[in-house]
């Protein structure tokens, strides 16, 4: 079976990895805070907070921007579902929006129409990796999340996805354009953001015992001033995540290559819409190539690929069709996309003879 998602792991990550265990430490340490540096330095961020997971970045990141209790969040509801309970686990109250059918994108239209009397932010999401239009949001006045778990190597205007909101994050996890089995992180332009976030993902405890080990006097002292889960990252997942970083360019040019052929291979084929690509002003990061299937054939579509031994998937299921947050609401684009949207393999792993055969594949059905 030709999976959809991957990654691609080899001798740089191992000797990484080796090189951690062979120094006896494997919790929070050097690796994690050269990653934080390397990859802030990669994007010019300000600075950047390695945590475990992209959902409990999405967490953090909406506690650091000190809501009212009882807000309402605007977030796209086709996304994932942490997006939605990290605004719950603060005390807030998600309020879903559309996306754009092109894009698969919030536009400000969307949240102007979601917008409530207690709405006092919102999630921009870059699905797929295609920039949201953040930059056309920010005559609303609300504070930004920017969710770029897909958008690692993202470009607006320049500037790399996840920095250009209020606070932004990304994921590192498996199958991510640049994994670590499990990471996440997040990033801020506000230095008392970034200090209180290093505070709050050791349970708001003020010192790591790695900071902690350069105290000089009564160094096992702490001052707990928030609560908050634990969210370290540990030098194991940051060793991986340093080979990935060198790696990053090739992978995103590997990725944007198995794109650019099924844009071309597909433009033909009348039955399938394929995904848009950046604007002049905007880099894509290729995260999932997610076409639409329409007629009630998607499902189709799907079963004959995996009878071909290609797995393709639908990323999201919409957030206000899943039981927990069931609503009333309609969001006619995000329901039309959960019957036609389909992601096909594209990730760094995948065999340039595989992309041929998936190419093949998709062009020989019959539906
Ligand atoms: C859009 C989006 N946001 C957040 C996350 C959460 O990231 P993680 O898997 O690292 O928790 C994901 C993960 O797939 C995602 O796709």
């Amino acid at each position: 079976m030709i999976n959809v998602f991957g990654s691609k792991m080899g001798p740089e990550e191992l000797a990484e990895v080796r090189s951690s265990l062979e120094a006896q430490w494997i919790g929070i340490g050097p690796k994690t805070a050269a990653f934080e540096k390397d990859f802030a330095a990669r994007g010019g961020l300000p600075g950047f907070v390695l945590l475990d997971s992209g959902s409990n970045a999405l967490h953090m990141a909406v506690k650091l921007l000190d809501l009212p209790p009882g807000s309402d969040v605007i977030v796209p509801s086709f996304t994932w579902i942490s997006c939605a309970h990290a605004v719950v686990l603060c005390g807030h109250r998600p309020v879903f929006c559309d996306v754009d059918l092109d894009t698969h994108n919030l536009t400000r239209e969307a949240v102007e129409r979601a917008r409530t009397p207690k709405t006092r932010a919102v999630m921009a999401v870059h699905y797929a990796g295609l920039p949201a239009r953040v930059d056309g949001l920010a005559p609303l006045g609300l504070p930004i999340v920017e969710d770029a778990a897909h958008a690692v190597d993202s470009r607006l205007k320049g500037a790399l996805c996840g920095g250009l909101g209020e606070v932004g994050i990304y994921s590192f996890d498996a199958v991510k354009n640049l994994a670590m089995g499990e990471g996440g992180g997040l990033t801020t332009k506000d230095p008392a953001k970034l200090a209180r976030a290093r505070q709050l993902r050791y349970c708001g405890i003020g010192k790591s015992g790695f900071e902690a080990s350069a105290s000089k006097d009564r160094w096992w002292e702490y001052n707990v001033t928030d609560f908050f889960p634990k969210m370290l990252p540990s030098d194991i997942a940051a060793s991986i995540g340093l080979a990935q970083l060198r790696k990053l360019d090739a992978m995103q040019a590997y990725r944007k290559s198995l794109w650019e052929l099924y844009q071309k291979e597909f433009a033909g084929l009348g039955w399938l819409v394929r995904p848009q690509d950046a604007p002049a002003d905007a880099r894509h990061s290729y995260f999932t190539y997610c076409v639409r299937v329409g007629g009630g054939r998607r499902d189709a579509f799907a079963k004959y690929m995996y009878d071909k031994g290609v797995y393709t998937t639908l990323r999201y299921h919409p957030l206000h069709l899943n039981t927990i947050y069931g609503s009333d609401a309609r969001l006619p684009v995000c329901e039309r996309l959960n019957e036609e949207a389909l992601s096909l393999p594209i990730h760094p792993g995948l065999k340039e003879s595989d992309a041929a055969y998936i190419v093949e594949t998709v062009k020989g059905w019959k539906g």
